[in-house]
């Protein structure tokens, strides 16, 4: 009787691995189910992962690859140089030095940091909401993570674009030390538009605005020196 017991035990059990075997082996073999149409064009980036660790879908280039093929690119360096024209006419203006600190707000992709570094100004920090390593730190431009009166030269191109552009310059003029100087790029504009954003800063005085021609662009150019103690 036992003896039976035991057989009959063994029977049951090989039978159990041979149906998980067998249920192992048809998930495998079943392709996942997916809401893209058959006939539909490749799409590489959109590939359904075969599995959870199936990483080829995703093309991740090593990041210094990435910056090199970025950085080489004839949009990329045609930016740049004009920026560091730019930037030559700041510094001809007695505004920036070598050994000045400089802050770019909401610095895209790190073009301006480009240009200045290649200027020769050797602290130059970037910012942006979202990050572009090693040029651009992530930042909120309306909450700065910066003490008072750290930079000398505090610059942007993008206040236009700002959510809240008092409290975007309000914070440009905190970071930026007692009579330093933040410079603003706008789209050209008339003397009304200059005198708005003239206005936005509380703590400094006017020094100039000027036309200038910026990747291409006709922009304003608006300087304002900072006076934090009268
Ligand atoms: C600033 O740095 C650049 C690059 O290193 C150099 O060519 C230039 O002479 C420097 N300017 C001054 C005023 O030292």
């Amino acid at each position: 009787m036992d003896r039976h017991i035991e057989i009959f035990l063994k029977r049951l059990s090989f039978a159990a691995i041979t149906i998980a075997t067998l249920t192992l082996l048809l998930l495998f073999l079943q392709t996942p189910q997916t809401c893209i149409p058959p006939n539909s064009p490749p799409k590489p980036h959109l590939k359904f992962p075969k599995s959870s660790c199936d990483f080829s879908p995703r093309e991740l280039l090593p990041l210094d690859k990435k910056n090199r093929r970025l950085w080489s690119s004839k949009a990329w360096q045609s930016r740049v140089s004009s920026l560091s024209q730019f930037f030559t006419s700041i510094r001809d203006l007695g505004l920036l030095h070598n050994h000045s600190k400089v802050l770019c707000v909401s610095a895209g992709a790190g073009h301006e940091v480009m240009a200045l570094s290649n200027l020769g100004v050797l602290d130059v920090t970037g910012v942006e909401l979202i990050d572009s390593p090693p040029l651009v730190s992530r930042a909120d431009p309306h909450n700065l993570p910066f003490f008072d009166g750290v930079f000398d030269l505090v610059y942007t191109g993008h206040l236009e674009e700002a959510l809240f552009p008092a409290r975007f310059v309000s914070e440009m003029e905190r970071t930026v030390r007692d009579n330093g100087v933040c410079v603003v790029v706008v789209e050209e504009c008339g003397n009304d538009e200059v005198r708005k954003i003239v206005d936005l800063f509380r703590h400094s005085s006017f020094v100039g605005a000027a036309k200038v021609s910026l990747i291409g662009l006709r922009m304003t150019r608006i300087v304002m020196r900072t006076r934090k103690f009268n």
